[in-house]
């Protein structure tokens, strides 16, 4: 279990579900992480909950200043990112919709949080690893929502996960010479607080696990294995892939 040892990791939206298991996994195979979360709260819990490897960070990735203090912060301790994970991500359940009944503002705001938060992450996140000089690793967290139908009641959000798939190509193609790696994960339905709305309506909950083969709703931990992959020199030869651990969702 030490597949990170000496690297340091940023993980956004690590205050809960996915980011946090990934970013307590992260803590396992040896890595420093730091848990970057809007959710201050959510964040020093989290990070102790992981322990001595991990620090909390306040960082809202839709607003450029706090995503530059964020990284700011590695700077200061002297550390540099070798892995950022850009996870963090909303969806707007009961405001997102089929597009003729969408509202501009619900679409803005998804965008804003969704496609415009991981960019500014990978931007900075990209100034950092340039600084350094090392390589790197960005990881983005997708959905089968941005590669098929499956979004059809969820506009929104459906676009900026497809945008957040054409943006990882497009960055792992422009610093590919640097050998910073970029890829997406695409877990399916996946039960953390971002789908309560599903996982408490017992109709919508069977109705989405019926369209997984295997048969079951995902756990944040489904997700951990890839990213370690990802973020470690096993993964070495991979940039500009998009990896489903969807239980077969992307097939259908
Ligand atoms: N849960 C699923 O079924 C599922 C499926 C596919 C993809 N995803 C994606 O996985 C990622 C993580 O989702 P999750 O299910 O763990 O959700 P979650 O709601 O459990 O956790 C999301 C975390 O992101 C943080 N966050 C939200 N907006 C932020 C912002 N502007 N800046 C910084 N942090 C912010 C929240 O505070 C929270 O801690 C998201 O990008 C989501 O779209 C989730």
């Amino acid at each position: 279990m030490s597949r990170l040892e000496g690297k340091t990791a940023l993980v956004t939206g690590a205050g809960t579900g996915i980011g946090y298991a990934v970013a307590a996994r992260f803590a396992r195979e040896g890595a420093r992480v730091v848990i970057a979360d809007r959710d201050a709260e959510a964040a020093s819990s989290a990070a102790e909950a992981i322990g001595d490897a991990a620090r909390a960070a306040v960082m809202d990735i839709s607003d450029e200043p706090s995503v530059e203090a964020a990284f700011g912060l590695l700077a200061a301790e002297g550390w540099s990112p070798d892995v950022v994970v850009a996870n963090a991500g909303v969806q707007l359940f009961g405001k997102d919709a089929p597009a003729a009944e969408l509202d501009l503002a619900v679409w803005k705001q998804t965008v804003d949080i969704n496609l415009t938060g991981t960019f500014l992450t990978i931007k900075h996140a990209l100034r950092a690893m340039l600084t350094a000089g090392a390589g790197g690793s960005i990881i983005l967290t997708g959905s089968p929502t941005g590669l098929n139908g499956e979004g059809k009641d969820f506009t929104a959000y459906s676009a900026t996960k497809a945008g957040i798939h054409g943006l990882a190509r497009t960055v792992a193609a422009a610093y590919a010479d640097r050998n910073i790696r970029v890829n997406t994960v695409v877990p399916a339905y996946t039960e953390t607080s971002l789908v309560t709305t599903i996982t408490s309506d017992p109709e919508a909950r069977a109705a989405i696990i019926g369209r997984i083969p295997l048969g079951r709703a995902g756990a944040p931990e489904d997700v951990e294995g890839i990213m370690v992959f990802l973020a470690s020199d096993d993964g070495a030869f991979a940039t500009g892939g998009l990896f489903a651990v969807d239980g077969g969702m992307t097939t259908l």
